[in-house]
């Protein structure tokens, strides 16, 4: 009986895989294996480093990161003399001198400076790539959210059309939920020069910035898998021991001859 219904639920499981396959084909969104993907997937800071490069050099001149301490730039590896550093080319204003001054590492990133422009703070979070079928949740469980997917989708996503409306130019996006955005296409290859000699082509500029607005979006991201992953090390200690315990505690009654 239990050999049976586990057999069917694998059957399902199986079923409704295949079908997730299917559906993120509709959708044009590619899994990318991102490093920090998985249990035990952790950062590379590297990339992080190139995607804020990516940020400041392109995406800055209209987006902002208004939820993000120039401080914690820290955790890319830097130190505290190249964050001051990074921090003066913003301008940001202060109320206490009433006036604009350079940013410090204390301030947070300026928020967009283009008014339709969202910010990108949490984006990787606040958009998924994957969705299981039937609203399982199954791909997510597989792949990750696909937040910074979905990034990458966009960035490349461009067909080279565009057209007036309303008064406005848009572009066909194919990654776009309506097809046509208001974003002019940001990357065409060789934006910026890394001082790695990464490769700029569209592609890998668009993972970049894309892994660098995962970081954003949850900087603690590596502190809760470590959590997470010892407590469940933890309770499954917990659980053998408190079976055992149990036992233990019923075994002289539930050894004990009943009269008939
Ligand atoms: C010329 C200004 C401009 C630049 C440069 C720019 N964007 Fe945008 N971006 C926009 C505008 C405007 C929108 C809103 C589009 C809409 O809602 O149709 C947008 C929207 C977005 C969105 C949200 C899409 C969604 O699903 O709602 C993301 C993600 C994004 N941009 C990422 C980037 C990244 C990453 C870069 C740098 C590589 C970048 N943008 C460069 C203007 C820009």
């Amino acid at each position: 009986m239990i050999r049976k219904f586990a057999l069917s639920a694998l059957t399902v499981l199986a079923l409704a895989s295949g079908g997730a396959v299917a559906e993120e084909d509709k959708g044009g969104i590619e899994d990318v294996d991102f490093s920090f993907e998985g249990p035990f997937g952790t950062w590379d800071k590297a990339q992080l480093q190139r995607g804020l490069q990516v940020y400041t050099e392109v995406c800055a001149a209209c987006h902002g990161l208004r939820y993000v301490p120039l401080r914690t730039l820290t955790d890319l590896g830097y130190t505290d003399a190249q964050v001051r550093a990074y921090a003066k080319q913003f301008e940001v204003y202060d109320p206490e001198i009433g006036d604009t001054r350079p940013a410090l590492p204390r301030d947070s990133f300026p928020p967009s400076s283009l008014e339709n422009a969202p910010d990108l703070s949490v984006m990787a979070k606040a958009r998924a790539g994957f969705h299981g079928p039937y609203g399982t949740g199954l791909n997510q469980l597989f792949k990750g959210m696909g937040g910074p997917e979905y990034i990458v989708a966009f960035l490349t996503g461009f067909t080279g059309e565009e057209k007036e409306q309303a008064g406005t130019t848009i572009y066909e996006n194919t990654a776009f939920p309506y097809g046509w955005t208001a974003m002019p296409q940001p990357l065409f290859g060789e934006e910026v020069e890394f001082a790695d000699g990464s490769p700029n082509d569209v592609q890998s500029m668009a993972e970049d910035v894309a892994a660098f607005l995962m970081w954003t979006a949850e900087p603690k991201m590596m502190v809760r898998k470590k959590v997470g992953f010892v407590s469940v090390v933890f309770l499954t200690f917990f659980a053998v021991l408190l079976y055992l315990t149990n036992k233990r505690l019923w075994a002289p009654i539930k050894g004990r001859k009943t009269q008939a």
